[in-house]
């Protein structure tokens, strides 16, 4: 079948009109004309006919096998200029426009995090990441996404996996990088004993990591494993939620900043471990709210050891289902909201009936943002702009921050 592609879905596969109804292309872009036979209504290898001009040939040698970077085979311009339209697109479904900004993009090579399997094999171990929706996994030699420093680690990540994943099971790998050095939090590990401890602690002073957990328990912290959040150092529990490159969240947090403005009192709701709270705390008053107590805990104690920052207050509270209501948000000048993918429809609802000047909403989410921020419009808001943030580049992810105020 000769199919001509209409556009990328939100998830990056792209579409074509097929005379049964949408067919899913695999990588394939808008414009091409591509020949394949659909299974279940998708062409997973398209033999590309017509290519788009914005096709380029993929830079990793790992493209076709890895699970990453599934959009590797579009160039840079094109990226952005669909990430940008995946957001209008959301909006439109709302009955919303907002002013968009310039996509920024983090560059290669910045990813600070990344969780790698590793499995035991006959001749030692083999660390990487799955091809897409499978199992396979694929050997990673080099990486174009990773921080050099994660990917210096490889070495050692694989004999972490000897010495600890069983024989059937899988490792999950979560490499940091923080300022003490790497952070490394391994789950689906063999159940410690005295044996496996001196392996790993023995590991960790050869691999020069700042800390190693082993399901969710400390085996060694050598340094802390500090993360810098303007002038508070903060120690992140491990695994607990992190912007995915600086990059990134120094353009979060400009767009943020420049979105509270002056304001002396904001609300920093889902605080995290204060990636905004503690930078805003150098020029106004802060409540952090967050579930998780682990995470405020060290943004708490951050804020204590930095000395000079204005009073930041922290409340442990699940905003699903308890909303800061009208009456608790009358203090604040601003709040500042980053959401997890659900997006945060009860707090949109209470916000829009609140009397609050200024919103700064960060979203990884354009579907739940568009929600709630139709819910803000019509509880009397505006969207003054928005900022695509790109920190997951050659992946389908979209990220942003707007500005809302009445
Ligand atoms: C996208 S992260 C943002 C964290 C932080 N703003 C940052 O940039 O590092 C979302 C945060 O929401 C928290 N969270 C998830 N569900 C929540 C809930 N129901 N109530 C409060 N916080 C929640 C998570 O623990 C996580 O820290």
């Amino acid at each position: 079948m000769i199919l001509t592609i209409d556009r990328l879905g939100h998830l990056g596969d792209a579409i074509a009109q097929g005379p049964e109804g949408p067919v899913y292309v695999a990588q394939a872009l808008p414009g091409e004309v591509v020949e394949g036979e659909p299974v279940a209504g998708r062409i997973a290898a398209p033999r590309i006919i017509t290519p788009s001009p914005d096709r380029v040939r993929a830079p990793c040698p790992h493209f076709r096998a890895c699970g990453g970077c599934s959009l590797q085979y579009a160039s840079d311009g094109f990226v952005e200029g669909w990430k940008a339209d995946v957001v209008r697109s959301a909006l439109a479904g709302q009955g919303l426009e907002a002013p968009l900004r310039p996509v920024v993009t983090s560059p290669a090579r910045s990813r600070r995090r990344a969780t790698l399997a590793g499995r035991r094999t006959k001749k030692g171990a083999l660390v990487g990441f799955h091809g897409r929706a499978s199992e396979m996994l694929t050997e990673i030699e080099q990486c174009l996404l990773l921080h050099p420093a994660l990917m210096a680690t490889l070495p050692l990540l694989r004999e972490v996996t000897v010495a600890g994943a069983s024989r059937q099971g899988e490792l999950g790998l979560m490499v940091t990088l923080t300022t003490g050095g790497l952070d490394l939090a391994v789950t689906g590990g063999k159940p410690m004993d005295a044996a496996l401890f001196a392996a790993l602690a023995g590991l960790a002073e050869a691999g020069d990591l700042a800390r190693l957990s082993w399901n969710g328990e400390p085996v060694a912290t050598r340094r802390p494993p500090a993360q810098r959040f303007g002038a508070a150092e903060v120690v992140p529990a491990a695994g607990a939620f992190l912007q995915a490159t600086a990059e990134g969240e120094a353009a979060l947090l400009a767009a943020v900043t420049e979105a509270v403005g002056g304001v002396r009192s904001i609300a920093d709701l889902f605080a995290g471990s204060g990636t905004f709270a503690l930078p805003l705390a150098s020029r106004a008053e802060v409540h952090a709210v967050e579930s998780e107590v682990a995470a405020l805990a060290a943004l708490d104690t951050g804020w204590r050891r930095a000395g000079g920052l204005h009073k930041v207050s922290t409340e442990a509270r699940d905003l699903f289902r308890r909303p800061l209501l009208p009456d608790e948000l009358r203090r604040f000048g601003a709040v500042v909201i980053d959401p997890p993918r659900a997006g945060a429809e009860a707090q949109a609802a209470e916000l829009a009936r609140s009397a609050v000047p200024v919103i700064a909403a960060v979203s990884c989410n354009p579907v739940t943002f568009a929600r709630d921020a139709r819910l803000l419009l019509a509880g009397g808001y505006r969207i003054d702009w928005l900022q695509v943030v790109d920190q997951f580049r050659w992946s389908p992810h979209v990220e942003l921050v707007a500005r809302f105020s009445r």
